[in-house]
């Protein structure tokens, strides 16, 4: 338990629930509260792909094989739907449904369903006095130099343009509605069990451990050991989420572990959980103005959420490990 609040009997809605976080959440809530009644909302996937290539939506059922609560299949752009959850009085509200694929570059979809949809949400949060929880991003900072700090956001692409504004809405809403519990949490790079739908937008700890596995090199930009990320293992994103529901300010806050890690040491730690020496690869990095490195300032989350990241990435990874050689080569559409 992460803190005191007993999340027994209580309703709580996961929008985008089906997805990687939002399963994770949902399973929290099931393991650890068996009478909290968990309704998940998400529009899973199907054969729609964006001009990238990627699935428009990575929900996937066998994210929620084992979940006993309710599952409604609704997208957050339309209005019909979201009045499915009218039936409902809700308690909390984890708000994770979004576009999440940082390479989309329609700009039009993503503030359409990311920021459009969160007027919603929060018009739902305010009848039912519920507390919200929504997923902002790290993507707010662009290629700011490290740390990264709230209050110092510049983004780069229009994902991380539509968190931002998530993030003003949410700070306006709270002018206006003093009384409501609204906490944005940006997460950096999260790992673990339950992001392998997310294909070519999971984390570079499972795509690499799948290469070692398939006995390939693993390959990485050159220059990979300069370059640095804040990776963050799902559950100390749980955690945060469970503390953000009693935060002592609204706000947003960075989840993440204020300890930046290379690529090239995620191949290192990889290799030596798998017992290979495969060595590694090196390709050019193709991407303009990419981001070397990024280290959270976590201070105001510890401070105001009493977050206490509890995985380095050694023990993140070393957890990681038997749901990383389970899902080997199992079917990913
Ligand atoms: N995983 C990370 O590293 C990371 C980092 C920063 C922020 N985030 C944010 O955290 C949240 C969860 O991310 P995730 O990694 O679990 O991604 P994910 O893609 O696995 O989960 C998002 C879910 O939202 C659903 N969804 C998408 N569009 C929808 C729509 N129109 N209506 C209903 N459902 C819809 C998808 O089907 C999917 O199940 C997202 O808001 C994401 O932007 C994630």
């Amino acid at each position: 338990m992460y803190n005191n609040i007993d999340f027994n009997n209580k309703t709580i809605l996961i929008t985008g629930g089906a997805g990687f976080i939002g399963s994770n959440l949902a399973f929290y809530f099931q393991e650890n509260f068996p009478n909290s009644k968990v309704i998940v909302f998400d529009c899973f996937r199907n054969n729609e792909i964006f001009p990238n290539g990627n699935l428009k939506s990575f929900g996937h059922y066998k994210n929620l094989i084992g979940f006993k609560g309710d599952v409604i299949c609704g997208n957050i752009n339309n209005q019909v739907d979201l009045a499915l959850l009218g039936d409902y009085k809700f308690d909390y509200i984890f708000h994770q449904a979004a576009i999440s694929d940082t390479r989309v570059y329609d700009q039009e979809i993503i503030m359409k369903t990311n920021v459009n949809s969160f007027h919603d949400l929060l018009a739902i949060s305010k009848k039912d006095s519920a507390v919200m929880v929504y997923a902002s991003s790290a993507a707010t900072y662009g290629n700011l130099p490290s740390p990264q700090t709230v209050g110092k956001e510049s983004p780069e692409n229009p994902y991380g343009f539509s968190k931002y504004i998530m993030d003003q809405i949410a700070t306006r809403y709270l002018k206006e509605n003093p009384d409501l519990s609204i906490v944005g949490l940006r997460f950096f790079n999260v790992y673990g069990p339950r992001e392998y739908y997310k294909a070519n937008t999971s984390s570079m700890v499972i795509q690499l451990g799948h290469q070692i596995l398939d006995g390939k090199i693993p390959r990485l930009f050159k220059g990979s050991d300069q370059i640095f990320r804040d990776f963050i293992y799902i559950d100390d994103v749980l955690q945060a989420c469970i503390k953000a529901c009693d935060s002592k300010q609204n706000g947003s806050y960075n989840v993440a572990t204020g300890i930046p890690r290379s690529f090239q040491e995620i191949a290192d730690i990889l290799q030596n959980e798998l017992d290979t020496d495969l060595g590694t690869e090196y390709f050019s990095n193709p991407y303009d103005g990419y981001q070397m490195n990024t280290k959270a300032d976590i201070l105001s989350t510890r401070k105001n959420l009493g977050f206490m990241p509890r995985f380095s990435l050694e023990k993140g990874i070393k957890a990681y490990i038997p749901e990383i050689l389970r899902l080997h080569g199992t079917d990913i559409s």
